[in-house]
């Protein structure tokens, strides 16, 4: 069943559990995710980033899911990652997504604040969470450690969280998109300053390649959803390269089956971290 960020994150964050946000842009990659969560018996969220609309059309992706969080009464979520167009928050919302991220962080705080906040006010008429990013988590960043101006000001958050009314927000906490040197550097104690201020649920970006112990603490501080995309891509290509380089193969379509259940073992395996 969809549901909206809502619907399930205010109650992991009270119960100290994070439910996944998993990156889909293709039948595959929805199929493991839904796969994972049928057998753990948990909610999930499917996030298909504003990056791979050129790779997937957004209605056929949005049918997909609906199709297969049509046939359960698990909370599931159509989740719409890291969006910088408005345009495409509003196909988003007419395809059938149940939330969407506006990522205004790289622009001024207070223009960030303002267009999140009209993002917000046309979301909700609608009945569509709204997720949005203060600092800056970044891309193909692959220093472990991250300069602490790149981090969440604490003040800065308790004034965006209620001037604009949005429903769970991205922290930077040290975490980066993509694949890490070394050992990630994790400010947890800017974590607890933003957890005690700010009430609605906290989320972490850049989940892959994070030692479990730092996720269960954030996890312990109030961040209710984690993202993910590398490391279960990563899973997938290794797969694939393995059985590529055999003598024979084999069809495209058992590949591509293969690769699928690495992506729904992988997956499990960060459900079962983060829910607990
Ligand atoms: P990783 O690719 O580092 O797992 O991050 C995923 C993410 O944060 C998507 O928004």
């Amino acid at each position: 069943m969809l549901v909206n960020l809502n619907q399930v994150l205010v109650a992991a964050r009270a119960e100290d559990r994070a439910i996944g946000a998993f990156n889909i842009y293709s039948l595959e990659t929805i199929e493991a995710v839904y796969r994972a969560a049928i057998d753990l018996d948990t909610p999930v969220i499917f996030a298909f980033g504003e990056q791979y609309i050129d790779v997937a059309n957004i209605k056929i992706i949005a049918a997909m899911v609906r199709e297969l969080a049509g046939r359960t009464i698990l909370p599931m979520v159509l989740h719409l990652d890291h969006c910088q167009s408005v345009e495409v928050i509003y196909q988003a919302v007419q395809a059938g997504f149940t939330s969407v991220m506006f990522d205004g962080s790289k622009l001024p705080f207070t223009e960030n604040l303002a267009r999140t906040g009209e993002v917000v006010r046309f979301a909700h008429a609608v009945g569509v969470s709204v997720e949005a990013e203060l600092g800056s988590v970044p891309f193909g960043h692959t220093e472990s450690v991250l300069p602490e101006e790149y981090l969440t000001k604490v003040d800065e958050a308790v004034r965006f969280v209620a001037e604009t009314g949005v429903d769970a927000l991205a922290v930077a906490i040290g975490t980066a998109h993509g694949e890490y040197k070394g050992r990630p550097k994790i400010y947890h104690d800017r974590l607890q300053q933003i957890a005690e201020q700010v009430a609605i649920p906290l989320v972490l970006h850049g989940g892959s390649g994070v030692p479990d112990e730092d996720i269960l603490a954030a996890v312990r501080m109030g961040v209710a959803k984690i993202n993910v995309n590398t490391q279960i891509s990563l899973a997938a290509v290794k797969k694939l390269k393995e059985l590529c380089a055999r003598e024979k193969p084999g069809h495209l379509s058992d590949l591509l089956y293969e690769a699928e259940k690495v992506m729904v073992e992988e997956v499990k395996g960060f459900i079962r971290l983060f829910w607990g």
